[in-house]
């Protein structure tokens, strides 16, 4: 089977009531790690790929690690851009074979979100790649808890059905309460993401796929491990999962995890060194850190996005 679009995927998702997981590649060990844990349990992936993971790893390199996937796993896998802040970006990978871009115009005006996304859809359609966009802004890493400041954040549900129809985008990222990176609420804080926010979006756009972006609920046993194995990473929590479950049994279809992953990955090794100071062959602290991230997208695909068995 090619790479395929999230077309299909979506329609399916939206009307099972779960989300595909989108999740970040950068290396080998990485790609691995999700598709083995996809293909061991039949789920549908989208892996995608963000600029500065393309500047690290390289364009070819990447396509090449996502195709060997396909070819392994036999799995309907879109490979998607991540955060596309410029049409360029965007026509460079809809030219180098992605099937799906984000053109992310979030932080531009409603009018100047409207044009580009709109370019970027018609270089998109042209060439049979779908293209997803965003409204709203997600909370910053540092941002305080602060609630007014919070609400002007969030994706506004009288703007989505204007910007859909104007754009003709085929799935939409909103914020509501979910946000990127490791540190994000401080702990004892009760973070919650605003599904009353999904469901007015929801009633605007029947059967319109949503995307979720910043979906890492950031782990306490690894954030642990890796303060234990030399690490000095700050607490922070993220929105506790079952909030996420909620948000995939309604009109979310995509679900974005890379920090999660970065956790795992890092915690593992990090361990590995201190109890094996003398190993210096990459394989040896790899193998176990692919095995983290396999293991970490399975708890992922069956308890989150409830795509399991779904391929
Ligand atoms: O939302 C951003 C993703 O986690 C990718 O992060 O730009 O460091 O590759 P990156
Ligand atoms: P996290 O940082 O929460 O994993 O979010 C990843 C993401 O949204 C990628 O676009
Ligand atoms: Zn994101």
């Amino acid at each position: 089977m090619p790479l395929v679009t999230t077309k299909e995927m979506f329609a399916k998702a939206y009307s099972g009531g779960y989300a595909v997981g989108a999740f970040n590649v950068n290396n080998m060990e990485i790609v691995q790690g999700i598709t083995e844990a996809a293909a061991e349990l039949n789920a549908p992936l989208i892996l995608q790929v963000s600029k500065g993971a393309r500047a690290y790893a390289n364009h070819t390199y990447l396509i090449k690690l996502v195709e060997a996937a396909v070819i392994e796993t036999g799995l309907p896998i879109a490979l998607h851009l991540d955060h596309g802040n410029s049409f360029e970006l965007c026509k460079s990978c809809i030219d180098g074979g992605f099937t799906s871009v984000m053109i992310d115009a979030s932080s531009k005006p409603f009018e100047e979100n409207i044009a580009l996304t709109r370019q970027v859809v018609e270089y998109a359609h042209d060439h049979g790649v779908v293209v997803e966009a965003e409204l709203g802004t997600l909370a910053g890493i540092e941002d305080e808890v602060n609630v007014s400041a919070e609400d002007s954040s969030y994706t506004r549900p009288e703007d989505v059905q204007e910007f859909v129809e104007r754009t003709g985008c085929d799935s939409l990222a909103i914020a509501i309460g979910t946000s990127h990176g490791a540190y994000k609420f401080k702990p004892g804080t009760d973070p919650k993401l605003r599904l009353d926010i999904l469901e007015e979006v929801q009633k605007r756009l029947p059967g319109f796929p949503i995307v979720l972006h910043g979906s890492s609920s950031v782990p306490q046993e690894f954030v642990k491990m890796i303060n234990e194995n030399g690490g000095n990473m700050p607490g922070a929590i993220g929105i506790p999962e079952e909030q996420l479950r909620m948000a995939a049994k309604m009109a979310v279809c995509k679900i974005n995890i890379d920090s999660d992953l970065r956790l795992a990955m890092t915690a593992t090794i990090r361990k590995y060194f201190n109890d094996h100071p003398d190993h210096f062959d990459p394989r040896q602290y790899l193998a176990p850190a692919r095995t983290a991230i396999k293991e970490m997208v399975k708890h992922k695909i069956v308890d989150v996005l409830g795509c399991d068995g779904k391929a």
